[in-house]
């Protein structure tokens, strides 16, 4: 989370000392309606470091953990008793929503029929076979996380081209593969100084170059040695930040002339369409992530990959001695979670679901304009597909630089608490709200009612003061 001084950009329109009078109450709140939390918090405080099973759930706004008894569909019940409408969603692992009924079925079939043997069910082929039809890729693997994909198939194509290189965009992030850490500081790249425990040099075998710089990708890839680029196709983790238009076809066209391989990683972008943002925009990746949604929100991910770098692959597999290979974990491709991708990817992502969320997420991003015209804020608001974001910026940012200048913690903070405290979660990383298949024009109409009244408490020109 990023600071900001009264002065920041981000504040213009914001009466400062009024929102910090609006948190202190939202705080106070919060700790009243919140009693069950408080004392599972203070006894998880005893055995769990920071108190909480990550430490980052510490990120959140709330002043004490909030805890949830249970999730179904876009709710969440907290253990207080709070029906909460869920517009986080996981941050993306269920933006299908809570507990999908197919994937819930699947579960429970499966669940008195084994769960991890080391050896493939009748799911595997099934699983393979839809992926490489929605996706237009023709083999896959499986991991337990995005990240773990990520860092797989950047292994597959170091080991299948030779080459060491890594390409990615300031400002990324791909989950915690160590080779992305790594920033552009006044024009040079730096290992992330927040990396703990880290004592490899990451600038080493890892460039990094601005989103929509066109020049700057080229010159680093005109040294002849980047194995591949590995992006989304729409920053989604500093704030979204979208590609211009014809950046992907000209990036595309770069990075083939200088014999790199793309891989997108879409597990956030999947909010586009069924088949992701590359197969509705063209892009033609060599490689394609996703994880998170792909089991419903059962962990587990997968990679896949073109006729052309499957058979290096598989080839650099074979020349290699025998022996470790660094890919793959015990529990990949474990029988519940092919059960849950099977039952998630034919039953649950659906283009019928899709075309329900992105009628919603259209009028969640057209209320949010109206929204923040009433209360004349210059903030912006960027969506793609199910994933609507507002920035605290007139117009989107253009590269990673231009995102984290106006990323504001404090202020989003204040927002998402007030938010939470009148019946609405959204994520706790800047201000991105996911539609889901249960996402229902009231949600979005309370969502709208409570962003409405928490900038009237906090606006220096609230048009109801
Ligand atoms: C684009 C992208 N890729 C990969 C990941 C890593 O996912 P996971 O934390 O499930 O490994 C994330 C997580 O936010 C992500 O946003």
């Amino acid at each position: 989370m990023k600071n900001s001084p009264v002065s920041h950009p981000s504040r213009t329109g914001i009466d400062w000392p009024r929102a910090q009078a609006f948190l202190a109450r939202e705080r106070t709140h919060y700790a009243a309606r919140n009693p069950q939390s408080a004392s599972l918090a203070a006894q998880a405080q005893q055995h769990l470091l920071f108190g909480v099973p990550l430490h980052w759930m510490n990120d959140w706004c709330t002043p004490f953990a909030l805890h949830v008894a249970h999730a179904s569909g876009a709710g969440v019940t907290d253990v207080d008793g709070h029906n909460l409408v869920d517009f986080c969603l996981g941050d993306t692992g269920a933006m299908f929503g809570h507990a999908p009924a197919p994937v819930a079925a699947a579960l429970v079939h499966q669940a008195t029929r084994g769960y991890t043997t080391m050896l493939a069910t009748a799911d595997a082929a099934a699983v393979g076979q839809s992926l490489s039809e929605r996706f237009c890729l023709p083999f896959w693997q499986f991991a337990m996380s995005a990240t773990d994909a990520n860092r797989y198939i950047v292994r597959w194509i170091r080991a299948a081209t030779g080459r060491k290189k890594l390409l990615v965009f300031n400002g990324c992030y791909h989950g915690t593969i160590e080779d992305v850490f790594v920033d552009l500081v006044n024009g040079q790249p730096v290992q992330r100084s927040s990396l703990l425990g880290q004592v490899h040099d990451l600038t080493e075998h890892t460039m990094v170059v601005e989103f929509n710089d066109l020049p700057a990708l080229e010159a680093a890839l005109q040294q002849g040695d980047v194995a591949c680029v590995l992006a989304e196709p729409v920053m989604t983790n500093i704030g979204m930040v979208l590609p211009e238009p014809g950046f992907w076809s000209a990036a595309q066209a770069l990075i083939r002339h200088h014999g790199a391989l793309l891989v997108m990683d879409e597990t956030h972008t999947i909010s586009t369409g069924p088949g992701g943002y590359a197969r509705a925009h063209g892009i033609e990746a060599d490689a394609l992530v996703l994880g998170k949604p792909v089991g419903g929100g059962v962990p587990c991910a997968v990679y896949g990959m073109s006729a052309s770098l499957a058979q290096c692959a598989m080839q650099a597999k074979q020349d290699a001695p025998p022996g470790h290979s660094g890919i793959g974990t015990t529990l990949t491709g474990n029988m519940l979670a092919m059960a849950a991708m099977r039952a998630a990817l034919t039953e649950v992502m659906t283009p019928s679901a899709y075309a329900h969320m992105l009628t919603q997420a259209q009028a969640l991003a057209s209320g949010l304009h109206s929204i923040l015209q009433k209360h004349r804020l210059p903030w912006c608001v960027t969506q793609v597909g199910a994933r609507t974001e507002f920035q605290f910026c007139a117009t989107p940012p253009r590269n990673g630089s231009e995102a984290d200048r106006v990323l504001d913690g404090e202020l989003e903070h204040l927002i998402h608490l007030g938010l939470l405290n009148r019946g609405i979660l959204i994520t706790p990383f800047h201000n991105m709200m996911l539609v889901c298949p249960q996402t229902t024009p009231a949600h979005v109409a309370q969502l709208l009612d409570a962003l409405d009244a928490v900038l009237s408490e906090i606006t220096v020109l609230s048009p109801s003061a």
